[in-house]
């Protein structure tokens, strides 16, 4: 069995797409696992995914992306073919939770793994980002790369060269509060729908997205200082800027308004936007008054994590 994390992006998505730089967090213990069993010789690859409602011959519906990542990752690594993978996962899917991101490296490692292989997270993360195209169209590889290397990173896209990916320094543990909006939200339709934005009036996304990579370079020297009084700030700008990007939703700013009120440092839509979660940083002693503020208001799971401080 191989496993992979959850993800949450702290600060810095969309702008992320367009160069500026990102804060991912893994959240360990929210996971998509995956099995491999020997199917009958000659059956070729099945996906039994009974979370995602199905179980098929990859050989049958070639065009679905796990179908393809499960071709590419067997062909390109000479592995066995006559195998049944099992998918289970913990994450909500189109939750900007990662879930995608999880699933497909959960799958990559336990192929390989059958196979008697195995390969260096940045690796692992050029496969699923190849994945990750086939839903997205156009994604910055931040989710891949926040859940192959399974630590929390920087992450920025640069002009013909490979992002430029660091680990991120935590110098005192966060606690968070996930509350979901229980609305499911593909990454590429606000993502495509920013990218409209952007191209009919460039100047002011620019200058919305100068404004979010200003607060992330603050938010990594926050994180450094365990400063999660000015964390939270940060956090908060954040989210109004993602209101100004266009990407937040009546429910989001509903739960980030109840997170605030509720004694939160700091709450912030995370992921894509127009549904899906939203994140709030408290201390661990406020942290069920919030989660029980956010299921007041409306949203339909919460979960409290914690972030370990690194080093
Ligand atoms: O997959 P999500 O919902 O966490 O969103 C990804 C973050 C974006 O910046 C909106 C898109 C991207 O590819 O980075």
């Amino acid at each position: 069995m191989a496993t992979a994390p959850a993800k949450l992006i702290l600060c810095g998505e969309h702008a992320v797409v367009y160069g500026r730089p990102a804060i991912a967090l893994p959240l360990a213990d929210i996971r998509a696992t995956a099995t491999v069993a020997p199917s009958p010789a000659g059956s070729g690859p099945m996906i039994h995914a009974p979370d995602l409602g199905g179980r098929w011959r990859v050989a049958e519906q070639p065009t679905d992306p796990l179908s393809r990542l499960v071709t590419t990752v067997v062909e390109r690594f000479g592995l066995p073919a006559d195998v049944e993978i099992t998918i289970r996962s913990a994450i909500p899917i189109a939750s900007g939770m990662g879930s995608g991101a999880a699933i497909a490296t959960a799958i990559v490692r336990e192929l390989l793994a059958y196979g008697g292989q195995t390969l260096p997270p940045a690796e692992i993360s050029a496969i699923v980002y190849e994945s990750e195209r086939a839903y997205h169209g156009t994604p910055s590889g931040i989710d891949n790369t926040v859940v192959a290397f399974e630590q929390p990173i920087w992450f920025q896209r640069r002009p013909d060269q490979p992002p430029l990916i660091e680990p991120i320094v935590i110098g005192t543990p966060l606690t968070l509060v996930v509350g979901d909006t229980g609305v499911r939200s593909p990454t590429r339709l606000p993502v495509g729908a920013v990218r409209e934005r952007w191209q009919a009036d460039p100047a002011r996304y620019e200058a919305l997205f100068d404004q979010v990579a200003t607060l992330v370079v603050a938010a990594r020297t926050a994180l450094a200082e365990g400063d999660v009084v000015t964390l939270g700030t940060l956090l908060n700008t954040n989210h109004e800027l993602l209101r100004d990007i266009g990407v937040s939703s009546a429910e989001l700013d509903c739960l980030t308004t109840a997170a605030r009120s509720a004694g939160a440092l700091g709450a912030k839509l995370a992921g894509a936007g127009w549904g899906g979660v939203m994140l709030a940083l408290t201390t661990p002693d406020q942290a069920p008054v919030i989660a029980a503020a956010l299921q007041a208001a409306g949203a339909t799971n919460t979960l409290v994590t914690t972030i370990a401080a690194t080093g």
